[in-house]
């Protein structure tokens, strides 16, 4: 149920913290942010909804017990696959003391939560090219909590009722999900690449045809699994270094993930000489809405005192 008098404060307004930021909004809910920087606006399709999303100068000026920190401050990964995170753990820092209730979005290594403090983990599984819708309907509803957690806000309730799939478990198991998530796209994405460039040499068009009538035939172009271009992006790179750089220590060892990045990084040399390699996107499904779950937005929209066509009406505006 939406209450009104909850607050949500974004901490860290690059791509994750806007859509976030903007689905909060367009869900009603009363959003803020903080970042020391200036991060620029990614989802100029959603220039307006801007507006109503105030920078905060003090993260805590908004605080009260009906506050909620979302956390979407960003981790870095050195090349030999160590990650840093040392940024979320200041702005956790900044938040100690607080009334309010924090989430946790940013990816973090399963082992590397133990020592963090937030009441909620739930990683993002978003795309950037349709974060804010995304965001405001998420595919995967994938939450880590402690024991003795406070109660969840109101936004979780909406989240779940909008999503294909909802895990509740400890914040280590969420990360687990985010990792597997990402790993299996590199995966799929470096295993094709690689075969495809065993076949031939994608210099002409009728070569590149060829290639991938091969990998087509079996794969039925389906997401992650046609041949073009190297994985790239904010996220893949770092998460599969990250992952293969913390587990593939003995006696753990995972060689097989440990050299997708190996062999991602072979056939993106090869870009250059090939420009013709097709670049591929990704969004989730579309999803189907059984009646069930229809009569269940429904029954959320009229406790929130939302009519359903009118906030899809607002998100249709925004896209
Ligand atoms: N980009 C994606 O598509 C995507 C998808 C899923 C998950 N993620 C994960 O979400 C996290 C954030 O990713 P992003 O792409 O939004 O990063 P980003 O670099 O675009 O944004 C991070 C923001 O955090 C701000 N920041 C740094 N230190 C801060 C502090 N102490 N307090 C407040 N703000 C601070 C930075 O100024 C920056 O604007 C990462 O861990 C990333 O792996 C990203």
């Amino acid at each position: 149920m939406h209450n009104g008098t909850e607050k949500m404060v974004v901490v860290g307004f690059g791509w994750v913290g806007q859509a976030n930021a903007l689905a909060l909004n367009i869900l009603g809910y009363n959003v803020s942010y903080f970042d020391p920087g200036e991060p620029p606006q990614h989802y100029p399709l959603h220039a307006g909804v801007y507006e109503g999303v105030e920078k905060l100068s003090d993260i805590t000026s908004r605080d009260s017990e009906k506050t909620w920190y979302i956390v979407c401050v960003g981790d870095r990964v050195s090349e030999d696959g160590v990650q840093d995170i040392s940024n979320i753990k200041r702005a956790l820092d900044s938040l100690k003391g607080i009334q309010g209730g924090v989430i946790l979005r940013s990816t973090i290594l399963p082992d590397l939560l133990e020592d963090l403090s937030f009441d909620y983990y739930m990683p993002e599984f978003l795309h950037e090219k349709k974060a804010v819708e995304e965001c405001v309907s998420p595919y995967l509803f994938v939450l880590g909590s402690r024991k003795g957690a406070r109660a969840e806000p109101s936004v979780f309730g909406l989240w779940r009722t909008h999503a294909r799939k909802d895990f509740h478990g400890t914040p280590q198991e969420a990360s687990f999900i985010k990792y597997l998530s990402n790993l299996w796209n590199s995966l799929r994405i470096a295993f094709v690449n690689e075969f495809g460039d065993s076949i031939g040499r994608p210099s002409t068009k009728e070569e590149l045809a060829r290639i991938s009538d091969i990998i087509d035939f079996l794969f039925d172009h389906r997401s992650y699994m046609r041949y073009g271009k190297a994985f790239g992006g904010h996220c893949l790179p770092k998460d599969t270094r990250a992952f293969a750089g913390w587990y593939n220590k003995d006696p753990k060892r995972i060689p097989l993930i440990a050299g997708m990045y190996e062999s991602n990084a072979r056939h993106q040399k090869m870009e250059k000489e090939f420009p013709l390699l097709p670049e591929w996107y990704s969004q989730w499904p579309d999803r189907h809405i059984s009646g069930w779950q229809a009569l269940r937005e429904l029954w959320y929209a009229i406790r929130k005192n939302t009519r359903p066509a009118k906030l899809l009406r607002r998100i249709g505006r925004q896209k």
